[in-house]
């Protein structure tokens, strides 16, 4: 493949993300004055597995690109910390590469494997476990994913049939060799996070990456036993790397799993367009071993399909009664995307709604984002009802600071 090629696709790449914006601000916005929300509940443990999540406050799971080597230094560790310190129950880590060489390109993302990068991740989970939060890392695999710092061929991804999106085909078919390498590198990493002390995991199965990628008809053409018509042919992939996990753990060892509607490459793109769809894509996975769905959305209080006004992370629960954990501009006055181009005020009426929906048992865990980066106390300050202190997340921190 030719440079101009490789640029084209980058470039494309990059056309979608902005093509996708838009501003659409939380229509929940009320005035919320200190005090006045009951958020007692968001701060009750909760057990899953073998593990015990001091609340249920999650911080999102955030790419950082601060891990030169792959391998996560003193800084890195002090930042999962100081939001422990924060008071958030369970740390989801940045997305980390799984020990296969096709699972990423990025030189300062972290590695889930070799010996300097497993010893840096033991002083991250001795950080958060010495404030006394819990983490599981985010195993990650990112397929066909030309992502802007990346420099890197194309033949060299792996990815179901070579497509980035419909029109626009990039990269080459992996072989089944290639595939079972990939499915082995999950099973890998959740060992060694479980040799580490991690209290779980989390498979990122979302947003376009190599899960979803065999998920999606539109990147996976194949005709073998990882492709096929329906969503759950497709999903096989995915059911051999829960089993891995599985497998490679214990009974008990909590997996969750990520997974969205939307992918960067399409905003609007619907793997279940229907909560029947929901429940087949689901149910296999559950089977398999999954103790969590973090469902991702980019506005939490969005319904999930029709005649109901609950969101994603709502209807997996009832379809599957597992434990779930929803996500999406909690606190924010704009969505991830137009809110990483922009900036994001501070929004805490939507607090109210999030409550509500908590309330009425809709899901399990709630995970906060850009919220959490712009404010490593957000949890202590919600439970201590100092709202109106929440700082607004500032785009500029990601690129300004090395220590956020
Ligand atoms: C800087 C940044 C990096 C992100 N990296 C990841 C990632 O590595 N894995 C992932 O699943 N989601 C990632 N996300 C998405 C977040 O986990 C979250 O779902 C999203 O920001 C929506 O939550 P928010 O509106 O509270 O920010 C990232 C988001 C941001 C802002």
């Amino acid at each position: 493949m030719s440079d101009s090629d490789k640029n084209e696709g980058l470039e494309s790449y990059k056309k979608s993300m902005l093509s996708g914006l838009d501003s659409k601000a939380s229509e929940t916005d009320a005035q919320l004055s200190d005090g006045e929300l009951d958020v007692s509940p968001l701060f009750e443990p909760l057990r899953v597995g073998s593990a015990t999540l001091p609340n249920r406050v999650v911080m999102a799971p955030m790419t950082r690109n601060m891990s030169p080597g792959g391998v996560p230094d003193d800084k890195v560790a002090a930042y999962y910390r100081r939001r422990a310190a924060g008071g958030t129950g369970l740390i989801l880590t940045e997305g980390t590469y799984v020990p296969d060489p096709a699972a990423g390109f990025s030189p300062n993302v972290p590695r889930i494997h070799g010996e300097e990068a497993l010893e840096g991740w033991r002083q991250v989970v001795q950080g958060v476990h010495d404030e006394g939060g819990c983490i599981f890392p985010q195993l990650w695999h990112v397929g066909l994913m030309p992502l802007p710092t990346d420099d890197f061929d194309p033949q060299d991804a792996i990815s179901p049939s070579g497509y980035l999106r419909r029109d626009e085909k990039i990269g080459r078919e992996a072989r089944g060799d290639e595939i079972e390498r990939a499915i082995e590198a999950f099973g890998a990493a959740a060992r060694s996070a479980m040799d580490l002390g991690c209290d779980g995991i989390q498979i990122h199965g979302a947003h376009g990456y190599l899960i979803d990628q065999f998920f999606w008809d539109v990147t996976n053409r194949r005709n073998d036993a990882f492709g096929g018509n329906s969503l759950v042919e497709r999903s096989r992939v995915a059911v051999a790397i829960v089993e891995a996990c599985r497998a490679a753990t214990a009974p008990d060892f909590p997996i969750s799993f990520r997974l969205s509607q939307w992918k960067q490459q399409d905003f609007g793109a619907r793997l279940a367009p229907t909560p029947q769809d929901l429940e087949r894509f689901l149910t296999p996975l559950a089977d398999a071993g999954v103790d969590i769905f973090d469902c991702s959305t980019r506005r939490f209080w969005e319904p999930e399909f029709e005649d109901s006004d609950m969101n994603l992370a709502g209807w997996a629960k009832k379809l599957t009664g597992k434990v779930t954990s929803t996500v999406g501009s909690i606190t924010l006055s704009t969505d991830l995307f137009s809110g990483y181009v922009e900036g994001a005020e501070t929004a805490i009426g939507n607090l109210g709604r999030l409550v509500d929906m908590f309330g009425r048992g809709d899901f399990d865990l709630v995970s906060i984002g850009r919220a959490s980066i712009a404010d490593p106390e957000w949890a202590n300050k919600v439970r201590e009802g100092k709202l109106n202190k929440i700082n607004g997340f500032d785009v500029q921190v990601l690129q300004q600071t090395e220590l956020y």
